[in-house]
């Protein structure tokens, strides 16, 4: 496989609104990222990927953009972003940048015009389309709940909206939509970014005809997501992209693509197909919900994780690249959802952390992760902010009459403001992340659960994170091994082994809060091996078995 700068990365994503505050209104900004640089830089990461900083209404905190040239007022100037860069590429780091092109806001200046009239210029920027006997064009579900079409008073027609209605889609058909798409692109990478992050990029190619989606049960509006999700001329659409607006740049793609399986996950990032260096992918993070989706709990069987990976780790070992996660800005937290976050909160981050950084791909941190921040859970609705919660709730409990209790649960379990919680500095008022009132409340625990106490502790998460990264500076078998997994079916530890040539690394996990013996096979007994990590103090060298404590990881280095 070839070798690139972002194959040996680690990626650092941050939520500019949860992460730090400058000017004290509540809000994180610009200047308060460029503080916190020598922290990142200390941390080890290499990338920064930074969600949208662009002009925004925020309907969807930024995934909604009414202007892809500007940086949004509560975030800082385009003087501050520049600076943003220079502090990075000073400090050796590389930023990425989102690309929202699926959708913009409806208060761009595109959509503005293209609402006026049938015959505006604008008017095929975006999917219009009459009604049908007097309702939607199609029964296509809202991401964000409802209809996913909007009526518009003005010229008697519907418009397209996946996402919320103030975030129309683009229409990807038109040629000259797609030019200002690349020339906007342009515009950014030739300020020096170093690549981008591309939002629901598989999202752009639509199902001429725009169907209905099949609807036994006579629903009012149903997924319709076979119909944009890896659609006709997806592939033709990041072909063009790639030869007008990237070929030019050294710069790392990913794309993030839900729906999407290993095998045209291998179409996307085979490398001679010249698409994305490497999709952001859903099917881990689903493996947790029950058939009425994202919000229908249902708990994780170890083995259906360990499949999915072994999958994942397999199908793409000789074509393609994973981007490797477990949270970000719309998952709850990874320690809360994969861990324990009471008892053995700082055993299982790390844990986890050890499970994910030992993997083939490039592993992304999200704020706070690697201080095992935890999720949270607001007494009322009124304190949840994210639109995707919001909307639900709505619809299941004022329209359809659920139960609140149990929704609000959900939330707990699964919604997106989690994440979204400010950063967690210090243990002074709001953790540190603001002198002002946070947009949305700080999580309660960050007295116990900060970045100074973890900087300051040498057996915290945090020095956990900084041994993890540079250990995949330092073993070319972290980056380039191949996987293989051992003892599938147990339904308590995750073991796998990395093999580059005469080097081993055996991965050994356990997923539980209760001791689990692990039975060395025989292959690997007598073997020279040293710990290369782990995450309670052990004794070097492994016999023909290993005791593992609760949320026990080790990493042991063999030499064949
Ligand atoms: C995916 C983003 O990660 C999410 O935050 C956003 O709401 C949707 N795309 C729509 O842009």
């Amino acid at each position: 496989m070839k070798k690139h700068w972002w194959k040996e990365s680690v990626i650092y994503q941050i939520y500019p609104r949860s992460f730090m505050d400058s000017n004290g209104d509540g809000i994180g900004d610009i200047p308060g990222i460029i503080s916190k640089l020598d922290y990142l830089k200390d941390l080890g990461v290499d990338v920064i990927w930074l969600s949208p900083v662009y002009k925004s209404p925020n309907d969807d905190n930024g995934y909604d953009i009414s202007d892809y040239r500007e940086i949004m007022d509560d975030f800082g100037t385009m003087e501050d972003w520049e600076l943003l860069l220079k502090e990075m590429h000073d400090r050796g780091l590389k930023l990425i940048m989102d690309l929202v092109v699926n959708h913009s806001s409806d208060e761009h200046h595109w959509f503005v015009e293209s609402r006026k009239s049938k015959d505006n210029p604008y008017r095929d920027y975006y999917i219009w389309r009459p009604g049908k006997d007097g309702k939607e064009p199609n029964n296509w579900k809202s991401t964000f709940s409802g209809s996913a079409w909007q009526y518009d008073e003005n010229t008697d027609e519907y418009f397209l909206h996946i996402f919320s209605k103030k975030q129309p889609d683009l229409n990807w058909e038109n040629p000259k939509l797609r030019q200002e798409i690349y020339d906007m692109m342009k515009f950014w990478l030739d300020k020096g970014i170093d690549g981008f992050r591309m939002d629901v990029i598989n999202f752009i190619s639509k199902v001429d005809g725009l169907p209905d989606a099949p609807n036994p049960d006579g629903k009012k509006y149903v997924s319709g997501s076979k119909y944009f999700m890896n659609g006709p001329k997806i592939h033709d659409f990041l072909q063009e992209m790639h030869r007008e607006a990237l070929a030019d740049y050294n710069v790392m793609t990913v794309g993030e693509m839900p729906g999407v399986n290993v095998e045209q996950a291998k179409l996307y990032t085979d490398e001679s197909r010249n698409e994305v260096n490497m999709v952001f992918q859903f099917e881990h993070v689903d493996l947790d919900s029950g058939p009425g989706g994202k919000w229908d709990l249902k708990p994780l069987r170890l083995t259906d994780l360990k499949n999915n990976f072994t999958k994942w780790q397999t199908g793409l070992e000789d074509i393609g690249w994973n981007s490797l996660y477990l949270n970000n800005h719309d998952q709850p937290r990874m320690v809360s959802r994969f861990g324990d976050d009471q008892q053995y909160r700082v055993e299982s981050a790390k844990m986890l952390a050890t499970f994910l950084h030992m993997l083939k791909g490039t592993p992304y941190i999200y704020q706070g992760e690697e201080i095992g921040m935890t999720n949270v859970r607001f007494d009322s609705i009124a304190d949840y902010k994210d639109i995707e919660t919001l909307n639900m709730y709505n619809e299941k409990v004022k329209q359809n009459g659920e139960d609140p209790k149990k929704v609000m649960e959900s939330i707990y379990v699964k919604g997106r403001d989690n994440a979204r919680t400010p950063f967690q500095w210090d243990d002074t008022e709001n953790g540190g992340f603001t002198t002002g009132t946070p947009w949305i409340q700080v999580n309660p625990n960050y007295k116990e659960i900060n970045a100074k106490q973890a900087v300051e502790d040498e057996n915290s998460i945090y020095h956990y994170y900084r041994k993890l990264i540079q250990h995949r500076k330092e073993q070319p078998v972290i980056v380039d091994g191949r996987y293989d997994i051992l003892v599938p079916e147990d339904e308590n530890i995750y073991v796998y082994t990395r093999t580059l040539e005469s080097q081993k690394l055996l991965v050994l996990l356990n997923f539980t809060n209760e001791e689990q013996a692990f039975e060395v096979p025989l292959n690997l007994q007598g073997k020279k091996n040293e710990i290369l990590i782990s995450n309670y103090k052990t004794s070097e060298g492994y016999g023909s078995q290993v005791s593992l404590r609760p949320y026990e990881a080790i990493v042991y280095l063999i030499e064949e």
